[in-house]
This record gives structure tokens, sequence and C-alpha cells, in this order.
């Protein structure tokens, strides 16, 4: 009998790609690592219209994405039409395309918590400059910051805060895009808000993170810290990832100087690296468990 084989897609296997190939092993399924950006569509084969480096001769039994890479507009809508080709044929992805392109699309997620009714900062998105500043200094006259980030971007890459009238003419568009958010002070001493990972609509492990200064990724040196959250975080995280129709997430939260639980993202490739140094959780065994339990056919 041949062994299942699931792809992961990844540019940068690292030590998370490590963890789900180990977990997906214990399991009894074999993985490799792919790449989107070496995917093609072929329909000159019937019988596999989508060509997988590694899966040449079989679609995978799933696929898991731990990175979509970036590139034009035309690139990465390839990348994600391969994810969503993949679900029409039947494959299960995890997370799935709809939830991934909602998510790394700020301005969708930012949209859809609003719509919903779940507290996330007031936030605009548009292409003109000249508004883009108006609001600005407007919002610079009534007292507050603004945060200016990429609209694809993620761990705290080029995220800038705008804090005076002097920083205006620095702002720069995102691809010709401005996504601006109000900025939240945050309770507490410092700087933190809190990351809360779901699987399957439970919350499995929540930290605080403590940046160094008000950027409070992970990758830009935040320590972690293990909370026990309170259930209304628990709550606002399980809704915002069933919002976004999410297997699994990372929920960012900033709690705001009067005690509100804001929602800043919701993360459907959410590192979990720096959660596993404070807290005895294999989460790559929980997702691949999840993955295998309630998506491959058996
Ligand atoms: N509106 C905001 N107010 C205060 N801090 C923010 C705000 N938006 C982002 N941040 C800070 O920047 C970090 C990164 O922002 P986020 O929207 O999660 O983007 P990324 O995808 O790069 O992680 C957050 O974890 C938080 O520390
Ligand atoms: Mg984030």
């Amino acid at each position: 009998m041949t062994i299942p084989k699931i792809a992961i897609f990844t540019d940068d296997a690292g030590w998370h790609g490590k963890q789900l190939q180990q977990a997906f092993k214990n399991l009894g399924y074999d993985s490799a690592f792919v790449s989107l950006t070496e995917c093609h569509f072929n329909l000159a084969n019937p019988a596999l219209p989508i060509f997988i480096p590694e899966f040449e001769t079989a679609l995978p039994a799933a696929v898991f994405v731990r990175g979509v890479a970036g590139g034009s507009l035309e690139e990465v809508v390839l990348y994600l039409d391969f994810l969503h080709a993949l679900k029409v044929m039947g494959i299960p992805v995890y997370n799935d395309a709809s939830a991934i392109e909602r998510s790394v699309d700020k301005a969708m997620t930012s949209f859809l918590l609003h719509h919903a009714g779940l507290l996330t900062p007031p936030t605009w998105v548009l292409r003109d400059r000249e508004t883009a500043l108006a609001l600005m200094k407007n919002e610079l006259l009534q007292g507050n910051f603004i945060i200016s980030k990429p609209l694809f971007g993620s761990q705290g890459e080029g995220i800038r805060r705008i804090e005076k009238m002097t920083d205006l003419p620095w702002l720069t568009s995102s691809h010709g895009v401005y996504y601006l958010q109000r900025f939240v002070s945050c309770a507490g001493d410092g700087f933190s808000d809190y990351r809360v990972f779901v699987i399957n609509g439970n919350v499995v492990a929540t930290m605080r993170r403590r940046g160094k200064s008000w950027l409070n990724n992970v990758a830009k040196g935040a320590s972690c810290e293990r909370v026990e959250p309170t259930v209304e975080m628990v709550e606002l995280a399980i809704k915002a990832t069933q919002l976004l129709h999410m297997d699994y997430a990372g929920v960012d939260i900033i709690e705001d100087s009067k005690g509100r639980l804001n929602v800043i993202e919701i993360n459907s490739v959410p590192a979990w690296k720096g959660l596993e140094s404070v807290y005895d959780l294999n989460i790559a065994e929980l997702l691949a468990k999840d993955l295998v339990n309630r998506h491959i056919k058996k």
C-alpha cells in the first residue's frame, strides 16, 4: 500500500515545516515541501490538471498552507487559484483558500471585523494621497497617532507610526494603496498585545507579546509570556476565527486603556514557535491531527 502524502506549501520550510513533517509522519503520512511558485495549471493533462512538484503522478491527500509567496497581483492570484482549484477537486486545503485570501488582505479583514460588530480600530483604506493626508491631519489634531501598514504585510514588516505633522511627508503607500489605522494605546505598562491561537473553534494557547516599542511582533523581538485568556478574549478570538472560516488562526488582540479588546488581525498562516517557548505543547501535532481527523476521508 502506498503511504498517503501531504503537500506542505512553503518557500522556507524552516522549524515550522520540520515540526509539521514530523507530526504528519507520526500519523502515518508522508509529506513534501512545495512552493506555490513551482505549480502549473496543465489542462492538456485531464487526469492531473494541476502540476505540483513531488506530486507528478497523483494529487496530494491534503495540502497544508504554511506560506504563500508574494509577487505581482497576477502571481498572487495564480497561487490562490491553485489552492481554490485543489479544493474544487476535492483535496482538503488547510487553511482554505478563501480564508487565506480574506485574511492576507488587511482591508478585507478590517471590513469584515467591523461589519460583524467585533471591535477593531477605525481604519481607512484608499488610493488618494491628498485624502489620506487630510484625514491623518484630522486624526493628529484630535490627539491620535496613526499606524500605516502594507496591505499584504506580516511579521510587523513595513509598519510605521505617524505621530506628528512633520511625519506626514514620509507617508508611503503600499503599491498605491494606503492602509491607515488609528493607534490603540494599550492597557498596562509599556507595550503589549495578545496572540490567541485557535484550532477548530478552540483556544489552545494564549500569550502576551511585549514589544521593544509599540510593535509587538515576535519577529521584531517581542518577548512572550504565557497568560490565561479571559472568557471575553476566548469568545472574541473564536468569533474572529469563525468569521473568516478558518480551521485555525492566530488572532492578534490589543486591550486598550479602557480595557476594551480590539481585534487587530487574524492570521491564517500563523507561526507558533513563540507560543511553544512558553507552553509545553506540540502545536504542529494538534494541527496535523485536526487536518487529518476532520478533513481526510478515511
Ligand atoms: N491600530 C494599532 N494600534 C496599536 N498597535 C498596533 C495597531 N496595529 C498594529 N499594531 C502593532 O503592530 C503589530 C503588527 O500589526 P499587525 O496588524 O498584526 O500586522 P502584521 O501582519 O505585520 O503582524 C501588532 O501586533 C501591534 O503590536
Ligand atoms: Mg500581526
